[in-house]
């Protein structure tokens, strides 16, 4: 079976609590058990991930060379920040989803550039927390 890991990077681990006026009231935990059920569905695994630390996504994603056929990341203000993670990203050979909850593009200017979008085959942003589910959708295409 073809397995998806959903990475999501710093303060991600306070969805439902966090600025909910921005990020919603689902917590990380639905998030991950919809999106869990959502790839089951399609046919997919899913191995959920979060971290406040860079070092620790990367070595999720070099872990996922190996046993991913596809990312989906948000990783948070990393977003606009790390080129460690874009760097780890380009080193994997599977599809890449980059995903986030708010409309970045219509918040402060230092969320309008995305290093990973350099390197995602797509990028959602602004549908709330069902932009992870779509990006499941979508790689369940990208990945058949
Ligand atoms: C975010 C947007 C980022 O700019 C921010 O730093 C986050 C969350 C989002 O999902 O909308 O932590 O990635």
């Amino acid at each position: 079976m073809k397995t998806i890991y959903l990475l999501n990077g710093p303060n991600l681990n306070l969805l439902g609590k966090r600025q909910p006026e921005i990020y919603g009231h689902e917590t990380l935990a639905d998030v991950e058990r919809d999106c869990t059920a959502l790839a089951q569905g399609l046919g997919l695994g899913l191995v959920a991930f979060q971290s406040n630390h860079e070092g620790a996504i990367i070595d999720k994603i070099h872990e996922a060379r190996d046993r991913a056929a596809a990312i989906v990341i948000n990783p948070g203000a990393f977003t606009h920040t790390s080129i460690a993670i874009l760097d780890a990203l380009n080193a994997f050979d599977g599809a890449v989803i980059e995903v986030h909850i708010s409309n970045v593009h219509k918040r402060e200017e230092f969320r309008h550039h995305s290093y990973v979008s350099l390197r995602a085959e797509g990028v959602i942003a602004g549908l709330g927390t069902e932009g992870y589910k779509a990006a499941v959708r979508r790689i369940a295409q990208l990945v058949a």
